[in-house]
């Protein structure tokens, strides 16, 4: 019954199948089939081609704003080397400008104040206050004590209390000063004894103070001083003979013309 069954339903499938208008739909089907995998097979199209040439450039534009300044360049190269000087006197190298001015200037200080000569030391009031001027008295202790006092609108006096004359051209020692000058005491403490001022307050700032004295003549305190044994600062009346660092003679001592302090 099975078998019989299958056998009929294939036959009526064949007869289904092989009906004219299925027939003509299908052979249609394959045709467009057909067709279509002509067209498929026809070649794939070709590269692209190369990019054709550039074209002509445009028209310039308007020009842009100007910039900020750059900065500063280098230094240029040194010039070329300038001509040779005139030539040096034989022997010695020429001096620079500031060298000549410097020379110029020592020459004029020298010749307003000349050194002292080296080796020249000066002891003693008298090494250095002595008479050159007859006329005026130029430069004795006396004539200073004259040019001084008229500076301050004063009158110094002639005569020294022992009698000793003392007016400018007077050419006397210290210690005649020092009858007047000595330091007081009592009433006249921190004066001179019969004159207004002690000797050491004139004479101390007028020579540490004094160019002339301390450049020109090498002064300092061994000028007019002398210290002894037991510290006491002596004076130097009188011109000491020294040797060319100022030390006294040591055939002549004591020192002539030291004395203690009034
Ligand atoms: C080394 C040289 C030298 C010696 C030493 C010397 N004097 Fe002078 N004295 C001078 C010179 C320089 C002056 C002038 C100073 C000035 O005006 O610049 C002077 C000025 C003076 C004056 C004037 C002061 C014034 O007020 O104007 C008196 C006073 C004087 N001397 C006293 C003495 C006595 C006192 C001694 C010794 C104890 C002495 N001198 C030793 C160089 C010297
Ligand atoms: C008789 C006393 C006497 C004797 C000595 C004397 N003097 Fe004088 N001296 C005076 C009197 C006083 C004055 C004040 C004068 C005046 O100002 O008018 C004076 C003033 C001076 C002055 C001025 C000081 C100042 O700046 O005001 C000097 C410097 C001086 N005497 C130096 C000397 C010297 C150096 C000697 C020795 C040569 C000397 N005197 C001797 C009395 C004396
Ligand atoms: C121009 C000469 C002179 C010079 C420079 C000088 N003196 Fe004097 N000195 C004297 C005289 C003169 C006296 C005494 C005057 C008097 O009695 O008022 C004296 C007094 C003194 C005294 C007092 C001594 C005593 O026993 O009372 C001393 C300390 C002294 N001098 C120190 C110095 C020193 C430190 C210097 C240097 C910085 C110096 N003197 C420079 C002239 C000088």
């Amino acid at each position: 019954m099975k078998d019989h069954t299958g056998k009929e339903e294939r036959k009526q499938n064949m007869k289904r199948l092989l009906k004219p208008d299925r027939m003509l739909l299908a052979i249609a089907v394959l045709a467009l089939a057909l067709t279509l995998i002509i067209a498929g097979c026809q070649a794939a199209p070709g590269p692209q081609g190369a990019a054709g040439p550039a074209g002509p450039a445009g028209p310039t534009g308007p020009a842009g704003p100007a910039g900020a300044q750059g900065p500063a360049g280098p230094a240029g190269p040194a010039g070329p080397a300038g001509p040779a000087g005139p030539a040096g006197q034989t022997g010695g190298a020429s001096l620079t400008i500031t060298q000549t001015a410097a020379l110029a200037y020592a020459t004029l200080i020298s010749n307003t104040l000349p050194l002292p000569t080296q080796g020249e030391q000066r002891r003693g009031c008298p090494a250095c206050h002595v008479l050159i001027d007859k006329q005026t008295g130029k430069y004795t202790l006396a004539y200073e004590a004259h040019a001084a006092a008229a500076a301050r609108g004063g009158k110094h006096p002639d005569v020294a209390p022992d009698g000793t004359s003392i007016t400018a051209t007077s050419d006397v020692n210290v210690t005649v000063c020092l009858e007047c000058h000595a330091p007081g005491t009592g009433a006249r403490e921190g004066m001179g004894k019969l004159a207004p001022l002690m000797l050491r307050d004139i004479v101390h700032p007028a020579h540490m103070g004094s160019q002339t004295f301390k450049l020109h003549y090498g002064g300092q305190c061994f000028s007019c001083h002398d210290i002894d044994g037991q510290g006491n600062w002596k004076i130097l009346t009188q011109k000491v003979d020294t040797n060319d660092k100022g030390v006294p003679n040591p055939n002549k001592l004591p020192i002539p013309g030291m004395i203690d302090a009034p």
